[in-house]
């Protein structure tokens, strides 16, 4: 039998109910639980620690490498071990240089096994402010800070092929080099040849401990190739497409480390052998932009309710403007690729390397003050 219910009852109930509720939700109040809501646990505390935002660092340590290259080696200023990191990342170094705060992304050299010391080795580029400093100029006992490690050009069992064929160029070893160390100390299980590209032997880096390396650890080799050297025992030019294919296509993941120049050429090769993307990684390295300064325009920076006017140039990244203005800007890889330094841009015209910048950031007008050059007076919003 059905039951008609009138539409008038049942608005009636729901009144009633309404009514109720201010009561009700008293009496929840009042029986709910009372202890302090938890905002960290214990894991939220250990990761602080495992992985602090930035460290205070003395350098303990410097190697000459070359003529232009130095490992610089750190430790913590408390004595902690540094944040475990894997072979391939880098770290940020903030460096003060006359009254100026610079930050500069650096691969870690050294094995992820000492988690005591930790290295960076750096080469002197042509009118690098920071690069230079800390090739001539760094002594022994300064403070400085780091912080990381970051980064994903890393080894990964589940992504990568067992077997990597490196692509290095110049100063591009250094993550390699820390990968060779920790395959050597057992650290990582993969098989590394690496094919190095060198100006010149006296210009290569590392070489006496990678042939030891190599003689002592079936997983990994090395070749060396120099481009503006004659050699009888080593190949001259650039690394070539016939070089690569010397390493069974299909067989390799490739890792490339070299300036933005290299990439390019390499990337070139790889469409040409065909080989997809997915099995390349890159870890690119900018080297300092010398500016003649033809242009010189206003870049206006909007920050905290502050308005800055500041001179920046045509040949100069955007980020060094700032960096030079002392105004604080958020920045680690410095070529476009981390996002971490991305910036509204508000008015004006700017040149982006485009390579790198996430697509998103393009089409909703966000710069990477890393990558991008004014071509006109600029407003922009730093993002924190
Ligand atoms: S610092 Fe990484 S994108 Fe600019």
């Amino acid at each position: 039998m059905k039951v008609k219910i009138k539409i008038s009852n049942i608005k009636a109930i729901d009144m009633l109910k309404f009514k109720k509720l201010g009561e009700e939700r008293e009496k929840a109040i009042e029986t709910s639980y009372t202890d302090k809501v938890v905002y960290s646990y214990p894991i939220n505390e250990l990761a602080k620690v495992l992985h602090p935002k930035s460290m205070k660092v003395m350098v303990t340590n410097i190697i000459k490498e070359t003529n232009d290259t130095k490992t610089i080696v750190f430790k913590r200023l408390n004595n902690e071990p540094f944040p475990p990191f894997r072979a391939g990342q880098y770290v940020v170094l903030d460096a003060k240089i006359k009254g100026v705060s610079y930050k500069r992304s650096y691969s870690i050299s050294s094995s992820p096994k000492n988690l005591d010391q930790i290295s960076i080795t750096v080469r002197a580029v042509r009118d690098g402010i920071v690069s230079n400093y800390l090739v001539k100029e760094l002594t022994l006992n300064t403070d400085m800070v780091l912080e990381g490690p970051f980064g994903t050009f890393t080894y990964n069992s589940l992504r990568d092929k067992k077997q990597i064929l490196a692509l290095v160029g110049g100063s591009g070893i250094t993550p390699i080099m820390s990968l060779a160390r920790a395959i050597y100390d057992k650290v990582e299980n993969c098989d590394l040849t690496i094919l190095y590209g060198e100006k010149t032997y006296a210009d290569i880096l590392f070489k006496d401990e990678l042939d030891k390396i190599c003689r002592e650890c079936e997983n990994v080799r090395v070749k060396y190739i120099l481009s503006d050297e004659k050699s009888s025992i080593y190949d001259t030019g650039y690394i070539s497409k016939e070089q690569i294919s010397e390493y069974e296509l299909g067989s390799y993941s490739y890792f490339v480390c070299g300036p933005v120049h290299f990439y390019h050429h390499l990337d070139k090769i790889f469409q040409e052998l065909d080989i997809p993307n997915k099995y390349i990684r890159h870890d690119i390295y900018k080297e300092c932009e010398v500016g003649l300064h033809h242009n010189k325009y206003t870049l206006t920076v909007l920050t905290d309710n502050k308005e800055i006017d500041i001179p920046c140039y045509e040949d100069e990244p955007i980020l060094k403007a700032l960096e030079n203005a002392s105004i604080k800007a958020p920045s680690k890889c410095l070529v476009g690729v981390c996002g971490f330094c991305r910036s509204k841009l508000i008015k004006g015209k700017v040149k982006t390397d485009y390579t790198y910048v996430r697509g998103s950031d393009i089409n909703n007008d966000y710069l990477h003050p890393c990558v991008s050059y004014p071509l006109s007076d600029v407003t922009i919003k730093l993002c924190k």
